[in-house]
């Protein structure tokens, strides 16, 4: 059997309380499949047998791929649907919901102000006018000598050797891609010490997304820097644990080190 803590609340601006559960689980359950199972019957009881409600929580692909069933399991903020049984210690997994989001119902959040701050830093491509090239200084560099100074991000590959103009675009997609699986999921904003819900500063999504857009628009570049400013880099205090908890792996660091690198252009 396994042992669950669940901070419940039965709407918004209700008193959380913990209660605890037992449900049978197996070591490569996840901590979605498990939620399931609890909520499975028509009757759910708690510990000591008292009848209870359904426990509520947020779920759509089951496949990491939506950031809907983000929550705090034992303590660390991750997704539910990619959090296995066998990876966690102790007597009894603990589950609570997002603490940097209003809460409303048990272990559902509402992450509205994602979309709202990014729609008000403006972190969006103007569909009629998109601009899906490079940015000029981001164009694909032939392999000219003359050009190889601009033609890499970080200034030199692993061996230390100048990067080409392949390697250059090729790391520049690469990090294209992975900024746009971004799941909106909120984990980042959960671990960073500096995002506090309904201020300006929009931690590691707003960079991300700064230089996802910043790499693809041309003429909306001094925008998106400015932007990105007053968004991220003057709330940034460089903890970066939103590198250590990101889903999908975005590089917060990449995204700064390319904004920055843009700065001096
Ligand atoms: S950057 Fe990563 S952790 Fe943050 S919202 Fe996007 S997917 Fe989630
Ligand atoms: S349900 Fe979509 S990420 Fe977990």
């Amino acid at each position: 059997m396994t042992r669950l803590a669940i901070l419940r609340q039965k709407g918004p601006g209700e008193a959380p309380y913990w209660q605890r559960f037992e449900v049978e689980g197996t070591p490569n359950m996840t901590i979605a499949a498990l939620l399931d199972k609890l909520n499975y019957d028509d009757d759910v009881f708690d510990i000591d047998g008292k009848p209870t409600t359904r426990v509520r929580w947020e779920c759509s692909c089951l496949q990491g791929q939506c950031g809907a069933c983000a929550m705090v399991i034992n303590g660390r903020p991750a997704l539910a649907c990619d959090t296995f049984l066998r990876d966690l210690k102790g007597d009894e997994i603990t589950l609570a919901p997002l603490t940097k989001f209003p809460v409303v119902a048990d272990l559902v959040v509402n992450r509205e102000a994602i979309e709202r701050g990014l729609q008000e830093a403006k972190m969006y491509l103007e569909a009629p006018e998109a601009d899906n090239s490079l940015a000029a200084d981001d164009k694909p560099v032939t392999n000219d000598p003359s050009n190889r100074e601009e033609s890499h991000i970080a200034g030199e590959n692993a061996s230390g050797k100048p990067r080409t103009a392949a390697a250059h675009n090729e790391k520049l997609h690469d990090l294209q891609y992975t900024a746009a699986r971004c799941l909106k999921c909120g984990l980042c904003l959960e671990i960073c010490p500096n995002y506090v819900h309904g201020r300006q500063f929009l931690g590691s999504l707003l960079a991300n997304n700064a230089f996802l857009l910043h790499s693809q628009s041309e003429e909306r570049q001094q925008e998106l820097k400015e932007s990105f400013d007053a968004h991220f880099l003057i709330g940034c205090s460089k903890s970066l644990s939103c590198e250590e908890i990101c889903p999908v792996g975005i590089s917060t660091l990449a995204s700064l080190f390319f904004m920055n690198r843009r700065r001096t252009h």
